[in-house]
């Protein structure tokens, strides 16, 4: 008679079995939650391509961060939509920008909730690149040049104003060469060597963006992100883009998209004893939106899975439109 040596199923049989040998569980402590503020008055205006997820005005801001706060989600990220845009984004970087502005509020009504602020031009420039740019005209057709070391002084002004204006984490998502290390000098110069970076070190050139630049209107206005961002054939280039951001001197490390990228958030988690940031991005979030309206999918499984898939994969913290909806999951349990 032949049967089975061994018997994988015992462990299986029951909930109190399942949940006594689980390896990954996540916790509300893993979840960033992203924002987007914007200026006028009573706006809450949903992104039509992120269903469920909003513009906010400084005034109806409050209500969506006492949310989160009750959910107990540690931290949000903040990204602005400014009322104007120039070739060196200005708007990024002043005083009273938006991002500015809104994490004074939130660290006066909630001073333990983490502001992280999403340091970067794109947001803030008319053409809609990450940094400065050249431009020069072919045939009538605009191109440009993303000048790197010319924007790493717009960064490092940006990051330092955010830090200025109560960010407790700095988190840029440029791809410049050498950011770390500029916006770490920068940080520290003007007396912030406490607030940590929390780098995009792996950050691919993903279509996985699209809705978030409807979102954050930053769509590029000419060519694309290929030059700075990094081409989602490439692995071992991440190596080598997570050893830069460690030797400058970067807190913790991010791989951005998540879902397709499972085997570099692997890769990274072993090679490197930083703590590590996936970013389920807006095209991973709309996907499931999508196919949960239809009816096709069950998204709160979905979700569960997906986020789980994360942390199994190597992901200390991850950065989710879900946040809210996965944390509300975890009270009801
Ligand atoms: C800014 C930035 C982007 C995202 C986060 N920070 C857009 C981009 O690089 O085009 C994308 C986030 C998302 O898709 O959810 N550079």
């Amino acid at each position: 008679m032949s049967f089975p040596i061994v018997r994988h199923r015992r462990l299986r049989q029951s909930t109190g079995m399942r949940n006594m040998v689980r390896e990954t569980v996540l916790n509300v402590n893993d979840l960033i939650m992203p924002i987007f503020v914007t200026y006028g008055q009573g706006v809450k205006n949903e992104i039509s391509s992120m269903p469920g997820i909003y513009h906010f005005s400084l005034d109806t801001l409050k209500a969506e961060v006492d949310e989160i706060v009750d959910l107990g989600i540690p931290a949000v990220l903040l990204f602005g939509i400014p009322e104007t845009k120039d070739s060196v984004g200005t708007s990024g970087f002043v005083e009273n920008g938006i991002v500015q502005e809104a994490t004074r509020l939130i660290k006066k009504w909630y001073p333990h909730l983490l502001v992280v602020a999403d340091t970067c031009l794109c947001e803030f420039t008319d053409h809609g690149h990450c940094g400065m740019v050249h431009t020069f005209e072919v045939d009538g057709q605009v191109h440009g040049d993303v000048m790197n070391d010319e924007s790493l002084e717009l960064l490092t002004k940006t990051a330092v104003s955010q830090a200025k204006a109560g960010a407790d984490i700095i988190a840029p998502s440029n791809m410049m060469d050498g950011f770390v290390q500029a916006i770490r000098a920068g940080l520290d110069e003007a007396g912030f060597e406490h607030v940590p970076i929390m780098s995009y070190s792996v950050k691919y050139a993903s279509a996985f963006y699209g809705p978030f630049r409807e979102a954050a209107d930053s769509a590029p206005q000419f060519g694309d992100r290929k030059t700075y961002q990094m081409d989602p054939a490439n692995a071992r280039e991440a190596l080598r883009e997570a050893e830069t951001d460690v030797l400058e001197g970067a807190d913790m490390l991010m791989v951005k998209p998540a879902l397709a990228y499972m085997d570099v958030i692997r890769t990274l988690k072993d090679q490197f004893d930083l703590p590590l940031v996936a970013y389920n991005v807006s095209g991973e979030y709309s996907m499931v939106k999508a196919a949960a309206q239809q009816g096709w999918i069950n998204e709160k499984a979905i979700v569960q899975e997906m986020l789980t898939g994360m942390k199994r994969a190597g992901a200390d913290i991850i950065i989710t439109y879900f946040a809210k909806d996965a944390a509300g999951w975890m009270q009801e349990r």
